[in-house]
């Protein structure tokens, strides 16, 4: 990939965050401004994402924590290939609902799956699509599940389980101080959006008027 990028941004969360809300707010700020963007949400954005979303989101079948981090890396994998690359080689902002540090919370710390492990699978899967800056919403896990108010194999999980993804979440902020931001998701909607934006001012860089 060519030095001159776009850049990348990713959103995190436990359930129930608001992160969907911001991520649109955020595309509707770019779009007004005339900055070309790509949204993308994972698992799915791609034929075989969606399809492998279904079975990780629905399916009646049972998963072994194992195969369903091979999944949601499979998932990746395409929609690296596919999609954030060739946004990224556009200049595009690309920005995605969810990446890498994802699967280290939810199957690494939350499931208990080896994250040294999930590490080399996820660098394999992102290749040099690496994201520039991550946004983290931290929100008490009661409260997120409330808003959340829906009913998918991830959301049925025990309350235990969403508190050991929040605090693996925390930890892996902690270890990656420059890329993870941390935002209070309990705020309002609109002082979290002002801090979303100002955390995207800081890494983008419009392109150079030329002075002649
Ligand atoms: P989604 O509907 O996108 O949830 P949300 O709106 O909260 O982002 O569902 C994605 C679910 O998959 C969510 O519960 C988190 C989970 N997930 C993992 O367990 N591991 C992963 O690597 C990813 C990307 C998501």
């Amino acid at each position: 990939m060519s030095k001159k990028r776009g850049i990348l941004l990713s959103f995190e969360g436990i359930e129930g965050t608001g992160k969907s809300t911001q991520t649109r707010r955020l595309c509707k700020y770019l779009k007004d401004k005339g900055i070309s963007y790509t949204l993308l949400r994972e698992p799915g954005s791609s034929v075989i994402g969606e399809q492998i979303r279904d079975i990780l989101l629905f399916s009646k079948g049972k998963l072994s924590y194992f195969a369903e981090t091979l999944l949601f890396i499979v998932a990746r994998d395409q929609l690296r290939r596919q999609k954030i690359e060739t946004a990224l080689e556009k200049k595009d902002v690309v920005i995605l609902d969810r990446y890498a540090d994802a699967t280290i919370a939810y199957q690494g710390y939350g499931s208990g799956v080896d994250i040294n492990l999930i590490n080399d699978l996820n660098n394999r899967a992102m290749g040099d699509a690496i994201a520039d800056v991550t946004i983290l919403f931290d929100v008490d896990p009661p409260i997120g599940l409330v808003r959340s108010g829906r009913n998918d194999r991830f959301e049925k999980r025990k309350m235990d389980f969403h508190e050991r993804v929040r605090r693996g979440y925390l930890k892996i902020a902690k270890a990656n101080p420059k890329r993870i931001k941390i935002i209070n998701a309990s705020e309002d909607v609109a002082s979290i959006q002002d801090k979303v934006r100002e955390i995207f001012l800081s890494v983008f860089k419009p392109r150079k008027v030329r002075q002649h």
